[in-house]
């Protein structure tokens, strides 16, 4: 079977899977909302991003895309992908940082006048680097943790010129993506790069954000001895409510069978760190960037580096001990050799959100101005009004008595 054909059978299964794409296609086929527009999309090419990509090109873009992270590109959905009309692709796995960028500016030579972007990679470089297509923007969409931090930096220096909406920060995303996604992928994806049981582990997770939590609770209910490392004092103290163990890094590594961090930060794993970490320990990353762990000083550190398994790396100090790093420290849940990303059904929300985002801001564009925005609640509640259509679920409506209840504020009419 050929590349396309692979690529194909890849997008089939997750489109059956994607209920609220279905949806999108079928109410924005019709209504064609990115018409004549340029749209970028930055993201890990693999099939989920491939049915949001098709659905788009439904929709009316004329769709270019990239990875965001070339160590998670999967060639056969690109080659399908390019294959279809209105779509074009600039990825390739395991290219190097150079050539990446150099993607990167293929895509952004398309001059978008959308970007719905991951880490907000495709932003920066337009911004930085090309800011002769800035005035073509019309908008942008983040769908990350990381993403948003950085367009709040650029925005702080007064280069947002253009509405940007902070996707990653709706309930839709964070509480479905961030924690359940990350949190079942990514010890997944560790179970079966490892070949290794969780169950009794002592496990460390770095960070009790969204994503620490999906990962530590998770952890917790496979049986891992789960202990967390935070910075916040109230996202510690919620770990610490919720029965986990709390401890600083330095001391949390001494006893770690296996570390994973999630903090999308720097070095949270270091040279000090390494240094008192007990033989076979296991590390991976499931925050956006390889840097949580400083892969460097530990390849400095080491007497001897061997890939043990597909996508581990044996680092030998001259001690004797073994440091293990799943994927290069590349994202688990995305790079480890048979990792497949987020479960199908997380994406469906996530990119619905990419989505329909994108369609209010085009709509709204007259009244926003230059800034980074929350989404607006009526979207999120949108999409998950969709999702639970499609689940069959109804729900409740407030009675107009619970309605006035609720914008009351005289005690004589809130108790009568
Ligand atoms: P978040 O902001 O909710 O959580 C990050 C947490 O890490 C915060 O509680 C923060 O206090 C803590 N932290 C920061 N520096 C730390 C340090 N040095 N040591 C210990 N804790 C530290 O963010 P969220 O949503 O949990 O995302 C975290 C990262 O995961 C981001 O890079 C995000 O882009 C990435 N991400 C990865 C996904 C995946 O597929 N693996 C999916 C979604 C997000």
């Amino acid at each position: 079977m050929n590349d396309i054909e692979l690529g194909r059978r890849k997008l089939d299964w997750a489109r059956s899977h994607m209920p609220i794409h279905s949806e999108l296609r079928r109410i924005h086929g019709a209504r064609h909302p990115f018409a004549g527009l340029v749209v970028a999309v930055g993201s890990h090419i693999e099939a989920k991003t491939g049915v949001f990509i098709e659905t788009l090109a439904a929709a009316g873009a004329e769709v270019v895309f990239t990875a965001s992270v070339a160590a998670t590109t999967q060639d056969d959905v690109v080659a399908a992908l390019n294959a279809q009309p209105g779509i074009t692709g600039y990825a390739r796995r395991g290219v190097s940082a150079e050539e990446s960028v150099a993607l990167h500016e293929r895509t952004v030579a398309h001059k978008p006048n959308l970007i719905l972007d991951d880490a907000a990679e495709l932003t920066a470089l337009l911004v930085h680097r090309f800011p002769e297509h800035v005035a073509e923007l019309l908008g942008m969409c983040e769908q990350t943790a990381t993403g948003v931090q950085r367009l709040h930096a650029m925005e702080r220096q007064g280069l947002i010129t253009f509405p940007a909406y902070a996707v990653n920060d709706t309930p839709m995303k964070h509480d479905f993506d961030n924690v359940h996604g990350t949190g079942e992928s990514a010890l997944a994806n560790l179970a079966l790069a490892t070949n290794l049981l969780l169950a009794g582990k002592r496990v460390v997770v770095a960070g009790f954000g969204y994503c620490g939590q999906g990962v530590a609770q998770k952890a917790k209910g496979w049986g891992a001895r789960v202990t967390v490392t935070e910075v916040d004092p109230r996202k510690a103290l919620r770990a610490h409510m919720l029965g986990f163990d709390v401890a600083p890094m330095a001391q949390a590594v001494r006893q770690a069978e296996v570390i994973i961090t999630t903090t999308g930060n720097r070095d949270v794993l270091r040279r000090e760190h390494f240094e008192a970490m007990p033989d076979g320990v296991v590390l991976a990353n499931a925050g956006h960037f390889h840097v949580e762990i400083d892969t460097g000083a530990l390849a400095e550190m080491a007497a001897a580096s061997r890939e043990v398994r597909p996508g581990i790396t044996e680092h030998r100090l001259a001690d004797g001990r073994r440091i293990n790093v799943v994927a290069g420290a590349e994202l688990v849940n995305l790079a480890a050799p048979t990792a497949m990303g987020h479960p199908v059904e997380v994406m469906d929300q996530t990119f619905a959100m990419q989505f329909m985002a994108a369609v209010h801001l085009l709509e709204h564009r007259a009244s926003l101005g230059a800034a980074v925005y929350p989404v607006p609640d009526e979207v999120d509640r949108q999409v998950a009004q969709i999702k639970l259509r499609t689940l069959g679920l109804r729900i409740d409506t407030l009675t107009d008595d619970q309605r006035r209840y609720q914008d009351s504020w005289r005690s004589e009419d809130i108790i009568k």
